[in-house]
């Protein structure tokens, strides 16, 4: 079946109409698959037409860093599945950083180059969900980082995990199912509109498009589902619906990773049936390893494959009265990979809100969750 490659369309808003007329220069020789559907230089009267025309690529020229900020926020809320690249003469870190935090996923210096631009089309590309059919039906794989009691560093792996993922080409999505704790959104330093209960509640009309207007797309790349804002909304959540959910995830992303804890029931239980691999994340001291030890055998006794386990030892000193073999021993399985303990780096990252892998590329925590990314793909493939 031959399909026909979908046009792109792009809207432009810049008070400057040089730049405008740049723009279109640009992309009017790619005319047949990327269509400049607006161009204005006026943006209050463009918010509507962006609700109408839905564009893929809103370009907005900035010249103040907070109306700026207002207007990345406002295209945000009226065509939330555009993605919106600044342009501005302004070459300050804030307000790289500014427009980056309100939803901007590309900062273009004026004048604007040419093979900037397209760079920035080719890298934004990768993060559409196409309405290519045979794309839709691909099945992705849900890989799950879980550990019951907490405070062992789950959110940091699975944060930094779909973090270095979505470096390459695939479709990443990350999904927070730590129901009532839920802070992955934190960690990234955004504050999504929409929640899983956006999801669980309209399974019925769940198709592409919705999922991506619900999903909060982060500058690393990532898509990501938070937990949802009220604890109330969080009672009515139930296993079938977040299967389900998986399930449609599957279908539209390459990777899905999850964060989970707590009890293995509920939620849980339809998130390990879901996973094609759980990431058992475990410290190496005594408790954590009896509490991994139980639980192991209650996953075996749950039914949940063996193979599809694997235990991470996060925070690892290599100097440590436990040694790797210790924990082979005690918990009858091998460790899949360990990942360094570097408080300093990953404690920065947290508070500043990005990845560490995407703050300090170098850290030896990095490099790890590298490997582990590696793993995960190789094993998966
Ligand atoms: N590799 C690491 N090296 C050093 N510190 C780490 C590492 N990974 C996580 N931490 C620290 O552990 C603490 C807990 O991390 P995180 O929130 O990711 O854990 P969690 O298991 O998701 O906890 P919660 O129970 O809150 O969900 C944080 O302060 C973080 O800085
Ligand atoms: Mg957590």
């Amino acid at each position: 079946m031959t399909q026909s490659i979908p046009v792109v369309h792009i809207a432009l808003i810049d008070s400057d109409r040089e730049t405008l007329s740049a723009i279109e220069e640009m992309l009017r020789p790619y005319g047949d698959r990327l269509n400049v559907c607006l161009s204005s230089t006026s943006f209050n009267s463009s918010l509507e037409s962006l609700q109408k025309l839905a564009p893929k690529v809103v370009i907005l020229g900035v010249s103040d860093l907070g109306q700026g900020i207002e207007q990345v926020k406002a295209i945000h809320n009226s065509s939330p599945w555009s993605t919106i690249f600044v342009t501005s003469i302004e070459k300050n870190s804030d307000w790289i950083l500014g427009m980056m935090r309100a939803g901007a996923i590309e900062y273009l210096l004026k004048p604007i180059e040419k093979a900037e631009l397209f760079e920035a089309l080719q890298k934004a590309s990768k993060l559409w969900i196409g309405t290519n059919v045979e794309e839709v039906k691909k099945k992705g794989k849900v890989v799950t980082v879980y550990n019951p009691i907490g405070g062992m560093g789950t959110t940091t792996i699975a944060v930094n995990l779909a973090a270095v993922l979505a470096k390459g080409d695939d479709k990443i999505a990350l999904v927070d199912l730590n129901l009532f704790s839920g802070d992955v959104a934190t960690f990234l330093d955004i504050m999504p509109r929409y929640t899983l209960t956006s999801v669980t509640s309209n399974l019925s009309r769940l198709d592409a498009n919705f999922l991506m207007s619900v999903m909060t797309q982060h500058s690393s790349g990532v898509y990501l589902l938070s937990e949802p804002l009220e604890l109330d909304e969080t009672i009515g959540i139930t296993p079938e619906q977040i299967e389900k959910m998986l399930e449609f995830l599957k279908g539209v992303f390459s990777y899905v990773i999850v964060d989970t804890g707590g009890l293995m029931f509920g939620a849980n239980e339809a998130v390990f049936r879901s996973s094609n691999m759980i990431l058992y994340n475990t410290v190496m001291n005594l408790p954590a390893l009896k509490t991994a030890k139980r639980y192991l055998a209650a996953f075996d006794k749950r039914g949940v494959q063996r193979d599809k386990i694997r235990i991470l030892v996060n925070r690892f000193l290599s100097k440590a009265d436990i040694r790797v073999q210790d924990a082979e021993r005690l918990l009858d399985r091998k460790v899949f990979l360990t990942i360094p303990n570097e408080y300093g780096d990953v404690n920065d990252s947290i508070n500043k809100g990005v990845p560490v892998v995407n703050l300090y590329p170098r850290s030896t925590m990095s490099k790890a969750v590298v490997s582990l990314a590696e793993l995960v793909k190789q094993q998966m493939a």
